[in-house]
């Protein structure tokens, strides 16, 4: 058999049931993978005690389904975080926020014991870059912000049309090729005005169910 992306996609999701356990709060991501996830948890929906989502697009689907959706604030101790990427190498750095939930999704990531990352094979890559890295910056920085990362040898694009759940703009910064993700991670965080960046090195996933063309594979 070969697996296209959609069943790929829909493979992994099914896989990632087996990290919910019974009574507990499942941290939730963002995106087409998430989605599947969503509407495979829906199924033993009465098994858990509710989920946590990483924007208000995943929180709508969630309540569609009658799943309960809970204030992050409200939860002291979460087992698992469950999210796409949109590039994931093996040694499980990403680079997220193509759907603009980066803030939250790192947010719900730093709360969580465990990070499973559910991805089609596509977002294999060797090396970081070639995906745009989505920076979300406060509205009146985004000039300022976009001539730093300039500096740093990235071209950023302001996203237009788009304002984060948060309210504010993202940067997607092209043409990188990322060597140093964890060192990358940090010098974007150092420039004022930037909120978050869509990498994911300093806090990677701890599990990649990555979906083949035989079927999925666990990467740990
Ligand atoms: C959302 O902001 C991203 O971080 C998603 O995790 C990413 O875009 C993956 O989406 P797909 O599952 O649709 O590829």
């Amino acid at each position: 058999i070969i697996m296209t992306q959609d069943e790929q996609k829909q493979a992994v999701a099914q896989a990632a049931l087996q990290y919910v356990q019974v009574g507990e709060i499942i941290g939730i991501g963002t995106g087409s993978t998430t989605n599947l996830f969503i509407d495979e948890l829906a199924k033993i929906k009465h098994k858990i005690e509710g989920a946590v989502a990483s924007s208000e697009a995943t929180a709508a689907r969630l309540k569609q389904h009658g799943i309960e959706v809970l204030s992050l604030n409200s939860v002291a101790d979460l087992p698992v975080y469950i999210d796409g990427a949109d590039e994931i190498t093996r040694n499980m750095h990403m680079i997220k926020g193509g759907g603009g939930a980066l803030t939250r999704e790192k947010i719900i990531a730093a709360v969580a014991r465990k990070f499973i990352c559910i991805a089609d094979q596509s977002k294999l890559v060797k090396v970081l870059g070639k995906f745009p890295l989505p920076v979300e910056v406060i509205p009146m920085a985004r000039s300022y912000v976009a001539r730093e990362i300039a500096l740093l040898g990235g071209q950023p694009a302001w996203r237009q049309d788009f304002t984060t759940d948060n309210g504010n703009v993202i940067l997607d910064i092209h043409n990188l090729n990322i060597m140093n993700p964890v060192e990358l991670e940090s010098t974007l965080n150092q420039i004022t005005g930037v909120v978050t960046n869509g990498l994911f090195a300093r806090r990677g996933a701890d599990v990649l169910l990555m979906g083949t063309d035989q079927g999925v594979e666990t990467i740990t």
